[in-house]
């Protein structure tokens, strides 16, 4: 952690941006309750960033999600000072971005972060290679180097074969893909996407999403995403600030603004969510209470299963970590059969799912199987048990007023197996 930067990779505080005739004069006599409207009736300014406070952790995919107009590309150009803020601090990596003279600033725009647009930003009359290279040819990276990079970086994003084609001969996707290789390209530790995937077709689009989300489970960089598409800021943020009129309404995981939006404007927007896209095992799990030591015999897992009621036993070694799981089914044939070693009957097959997964993803699972699914951590730790019941009264408890549930699911609910 640096100093004077609580941790975060990029800090913005009390962030203003206002076009007009006389910005700084007009933020000194400023009423705050005025609405964006009022203030540009009465005085001839836009303001477009409000009073923006918010912290970008490392690594995280943070995403600003807000209607045409809201101020998110404003907000995103005065963290790299494309445009410069009318009022606040912005810092990144502990050092104030205001304080930079003009040759830091252009060192730190190389190298700290780079932007993708929404309108790709390409030279036409360069290849898709030299495109990709420009970054680094700005950078003074000799013509060989650059080249390599360029074409690693191009097969990264699913381009290669293409380095010697004109722009125009590709699809907007493809153009998109350039304009995110030339920003890999530079290895910058700050991506900045204003609207990259909007120009596209919903189909392309999707798959760019997915794309991304593979792509930055592996770079491991801290992104800034703008989006005005509540599904996709749902799908790629870790976390997500939602913009109207130039303020942050509201900041939160999914879960949060799905599930707790602050205000009628923020919950019109998710009204139509499904929540099972949203909700994750980790809203719905349940401590595990059906768990035996790896140590234990078959008779002892078995008397601890009758003892207690229970359909299954999750079966666990010194540190908690899952071996298999015992049904009560098996352990009482196994027991007429005088098997005693539990290795033996224990299942290994399962389904397991880590917190984060949605629970749109572990239905399929719950109805494939009458066997509850483990909630595992990296360590395969079992943190958590998911029965057909629980996942059901979980989706019925958080979406009173949803349409998360499938009838195909309900209709399950009478044919409840194990749990
Ligand atoms: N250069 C500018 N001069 C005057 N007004 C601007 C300028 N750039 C943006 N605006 C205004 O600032 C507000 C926010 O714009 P913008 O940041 O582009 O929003 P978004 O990216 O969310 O669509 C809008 O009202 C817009 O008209
Ligand atoms: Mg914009």
């Amino acid at each position: 952690m640096k100093p004077g930067n609580n941790g975060a990779k990029i800090l913005c505080q009390n962030l203003w941006k206002i076009f007009g005739p006389n910005p700084q004069k007009l933020i000194a006599s400023l009423d705050h309750n005025k609405s964006k409207e009022e203030v540009l009736a009465e005085t001839g300014n836009v303001i477009a960033v409000k009073d923006v406070s918010l912290e970008i952790r490392e690594g995280e995919t943070f995403v600003i999600m807000g209607l045409s107009g809201s101020g998110k590309s404003t907000l995103i150009r005065c963290i790299n000072r494309l445009v410069e803020p009318t009022a606040g601090t912005i810092i990144v990596d502990g050092k104030e971005i205001s304080s930079l003279s003009q040759a830091e600033l252009r060192e730190f725009r190389r190298k700290k972060m780079s932007m993708v647009f929404q309108h790709f930003g390409l030279l036409p009359h360069r290849n898709v290679l030299d495109n990709v290279a420009f970054g680094l040819e700005v950078q003074g990276v000799p013509k060989v180097r650059r080249r390599e990079l360029a074409f690693q970086t191009l097969q990264l994003v699913g381009l290669k074969g293409w380095e010697n084609s004109k722009i125009s001969e590709l699809s907007g996707g493809m153009q998109q893909r350039v304009g995110l290789a030339r920003a890999l390209a530079v290895e910058p530790e700050i991506l900045l996407m204003d609207e990259p995937f909007s120009a596209l077709d919903p189909l392309i689009r999707r798959q760019m999403q997915d794309e991304f989300l593979n792509m930055r489970s592996a770079l491991n960089k801290t992104v800034l995403f703008i989006t005005h598409d509540l599904n996709e800021a749902l799908k790629l943020g870790d976390r997500i600030a939602i913009m109207k009129d130039g303020e942050i309404i509201q900041l939160g995981t999914s879960e949060d603004i799905v599930l707790r939006p602050v205000d009628n404007y923020v919950a019109e927007f998710v009204r139509d969510v499904s929540k099972s896209k949203v909700l994750t095992a980790q809203t719905v799990m349940e401590k595990p209470k059906a768990v035996v030591p790896g140590g234990f015999s078959l008779g002892q897992a078995h008397h601890f299963m009758t003892r207690h009621g229970f359909d299954f036993v999750f079966v666990v070694g010194d540190d908690r970590r899952l071996k298999g799981i015992l049904l009560l089914n098996d352990a009482e044939e196994a027991v007429k059969r005088g098997i005693n070693n539990i290795d033996e009957v224990i299942r290994l097959d399962f389904p397991e799912s880590t917190a984060d997964t949605a629970i749109e993803d572990l239905i399929p699972l719950i109805v494939a199987t009458d066997i509850p699914v483990a909630v595992t951590d990296a360590r395969r730790r079992l943190r958590g048990v998911i029965t057909r019941t629980v996942l059901l009264e979980g989706i019925l408890e958080k979406s009173e007023n949803g349409n998360a549930i499938s009838p195909a699911v309900l209709r399950g609910r009478n044919r409840i197996g194990v749990g």
